[in-house]
């Protein structure tokens, strides 16, 4: 079972990092923020493949969406640590992502541009039916220009919700990445249309400077 970041981590001696003559600045400070970091070395001790893993053992402590035998399509899945974290909970998983990812064991890893119009439809080829869970933790890397950036976020999380009403069985359970204050006008309407509940958490693993919240949608209604 997936563990949590120990107190014993969160009080690792801090880490200085001197800037180097060919060190930038930024990339010392990356640096040292990962040095740093008790949910890095935390993953990297428990062998998971990113600190986003914490974030799904807190987010799912919470909302309880990984059950055991659960069928899970994980968007945006690389490097891997949901998929590890999914699996180790005892889910099916099929993991798709625009980057090349190591298989995990059990799980089905595609390397596909969701964007793609094909995309949907590759990942469903694989999937046999419905399923249980639709993660995302789909970002794309920051172009620096704020209203590019969170039309892109916006673009692929209503991407997401709608490949999600189309491949969840009712009951289901959509979990994804959006930023600021949370899923867009629209996009939280049609989730209050389309589940139950639809709850935003931002959990205790994700950087308080970053914007990245996520939405938690439950009890899938069915297609209309
Ligand atoms: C924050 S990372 C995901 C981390 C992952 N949840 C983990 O635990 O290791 C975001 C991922 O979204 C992927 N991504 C961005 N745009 C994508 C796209 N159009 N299609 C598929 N994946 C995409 C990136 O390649 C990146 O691996």
């Amino acid at each position: 079972m997936a563990k949590k970041v120990s107190h014993g981590a969160r009080r690792m001696m801090t880490v200085r990092v001197k800037t180097a003559k060919k060190r930038s600045t930024s990339s010392a400070a990356w640096l040292a923020r990962q040095l740093n970091d008790p949910y890095v070395a935390e993953a990297r001790r428990l062998g998971y493949r990113s600190r986003a893993a914490f974030k799904l053992i807190e987010l799912d402590d919470r909302f309880h969406v990984l059950k055991k035998g659960a069928k899970v399509v994980d968007l945006g899945a690389a490097p891997g640590g949901w998929t590890q974290i999914a699996i180790a909970r005892g889910a099916h998983v099929v993991a798709a992502d625009i980057l090349p990812m190591e298989s995990v064991p059990g799980a089905v890893v595609m390397e596909l541009d969701f964007m793609d119009d094909a995309a949907p439809d590759l990942i469903k080829a694989k999937l046999g039916g419905k399923v249980d869970v639709v993660l995302s933790d789909m970002a794309a890397p920051t172009t620096g220009h704020a209203a590019t950036d969170h039309l892109r976020i916006v673009a692929m999380a209503d991407a997401a919700h709608l490949f999600a009403t189309e491949i969840l069985a009712p009951g289901g359970s959509f979990l994804a990445k959006v930023f600021q204050g949370g899923a867009t006008g629209e996009l939280l309407v049609a989730l209050k249309r389309d589940f139950t509940t639809v709850r935003h958490a931002k959990p205790p693993a994700s950087r308080a400077e970053s914007a990245e919240i996520y939405v938690v949608a439950q009890g899938f209604k069915g297609r209309a």
